[in-house]
């Protein structure tokens, strides 16, 4: 406990299990045990506002978007022009795809009825009645479990027509998606949705003005519309008490990799990978910590350097990276960082949806490049070339799916680029794969 005390902070402030607090109980995702738990208060508290305050008070909260871009989510809400004649839609992301990150799945799976009390919340202030929840299909269970917790509402009278006497008429839709990374991507995602093949629309006009069937549409991430009946129940206040002045609140970290202890942590916005490992176990026994994502791989990854980096917009955004989706892998001594990153690009160019030239043929070049440099069969201006392809795909694809393909290129030149040059001048990867648990 002592060694937590870093900035003063106990572990059981770092600690804030709201989304998370009763996970453990049995039957944690029915109606009874939310509401045993003060489950559909926070809504009972949103519908005795009027529209606009609400939208008002979410802003106020400060609560920022999880699906990784930190977008204030009250701002988004209150982009949706209102008296305009239009259907307007609530799509809630959880398309939960991006390495490393495995927050929404459990959320969903352990208590779904908090997203469904957030999406009436929402709804209600964005003036919808239709939502629609775009879930990755792969995870059939979560897919049970989110109709069987939407059926619930409906029964209990949290969905359907004038829900609580509220005048307001709700519906949502489950939609399962195919697996595909970029749908993920928000207008992907819209494309999918209404029928299309999943590829990424042109921004402006973003979502907000022509969305869903080209109306206003807001597209949240699972764990923001899921956060949002804690603020309601319990007040702005209580919420901005936690976190840092421009990202408070709570939130989930994925934390895996060679941990002792991988799962899901809720903490406050602001802590620091070195206060979650003290408080998880650590890295795995015997071996000390070489690199880091904050945010999954498509955020540039850091070395031990950065342990005391805040996690929040601000702290991480200073130190040269992006908090994306607080998916924090960590990887030992054992771990090759040409393997590491070939693994992800392979990734990358698998998921990369072909619409534009940079990404689609520069993820297919870089992948190449990465294999032989792994093989032994590289040459020094290889590492040159690798540089000159993200920067040909950075910032001039069509979507953040190139940028994140050359994000961990060019943070694994700057911090290991003589790792690199060991594959090139030895005979191969140094590294011994059966000392690493990451490839098995
Ligand atoms: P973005 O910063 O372009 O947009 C964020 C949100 O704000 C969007 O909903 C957008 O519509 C809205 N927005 C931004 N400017 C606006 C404006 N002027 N008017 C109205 N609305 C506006 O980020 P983007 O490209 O949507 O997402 C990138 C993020 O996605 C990355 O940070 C990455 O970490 C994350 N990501 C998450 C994954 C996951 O599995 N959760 C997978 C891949 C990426
Ligand atoms: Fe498709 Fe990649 Fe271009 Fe995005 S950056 S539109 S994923 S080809």
């Amino acid at each position: 406990a002592t060694q937590l005390d870093q900035n003063g902070t106990s572990p059981e402030k770092l600690l804030a299990p709201v989304l998370s607090a009763f996970w453990d109980e049995p039957e944690s995702w029915t109606l009874a045990t939310y509401e045993r738990h003060e489950g559909y208060q926070g809504l009972r508290k949103a519908l005795a506002m009027a529209p606009d305050d609400l939208i008002a008070y979410v802003k106020d909260a400060g609560l920022r978007g999880r699906g990784g871009a930190g977008f204030p989510t009250g701002m988004k809400w209150q982009f949706i022009p209102q008296g305009d004649g239009k259907p307007h839609y609530l799509v809630v992301n959880a398309d939960e795809s991006e390495p490393g990150t495995c927050k929404d799945i459990p959320l969903l799976f352990a208590n779904p009825h908090a997203l469904i009390e957030g999406i009436v919340i929402a709804c209600y202030a964005i003036r919808s009645q239709q939502a629609f929840i775009y879930l990755r299909g792969e995870v059939v269970p979560v897919l049970r479990r989110l109709h069987e917790a939407v059926r619930e509402a409906y029964a209990a009278g949290y969905l359907g027509k004038n829900i609580l006497g509220s005048g307001l008429d709700l519906d949502v839709v489950v939609h399962a998606g195919a697996g595909a990374y970029i749908c993920g991507e928000e207008t992907a995602l819209l494309d999918s949705l209404e029928g299309r093949r999943g590829q990424p629309r042109l921004r402006p006009p973003f979502p907000a003005v022509a969305g869903l069937y080209a109306c206003p549409t807001v597209v949240n991430n699972v764990e923001s519309i899921a956060s949002v009946p804690a603020i309601l129940q319990r007040g702005k206040d209580w919420f901005k008490s936690m976190g840092s002045e421009k990202s408070p609140g709570f939130t989930l970290y994925s934390l895996s990799g060679h941990v002792t202890s991988p799962g899901q942590y809720e903490a406050p916005l602001g802590i620091t990978l070195r206060q979650l490992l003290d408080m998880s176990g650590g890295i795995r026994a015997g071996h000390r910590l070489k690199f880091w994502t904050p945010g999954g791989s498509s955020t540039p990854m850091f070395t031990e350097e950065h342990l005391d980096v805040p996690l929040d917009y601000e702290g991480v955004g200073a130190a040269g990276s992006m908090l994306g989706t607080k998916a924090l892998q960590c990887f030992d001594e054992t771990t090759c960082v040409v393997r590491a990153v070939t693994r992800w690009t392979e990734f990358y160019a698998h998921e990369s949806c072909g619409k534009c030239t940079p990404c689609r043929e520069g993820t297919y070049w870089l992948v190449q490049l990465l294999r032989d440099i792994e093989a032994g069969k590289g040459r020094m201006s290889d590492i040159d070339k690798l540089n000159d392809i993200a920067d040909t795909i950075n910032g001039k694809s069509f979507c953040a799916l190139g940028d994140g393909a050359a994000s961990p290129i060019f943070s694994s030149l700057k911090y290991f680029r003589a790792e690199y040059e060991e594959h090139i001048t030895g005979e191969g990867c140094p590294f011994d794969p059966a000392k690493s648990t990451v490839w098995a």
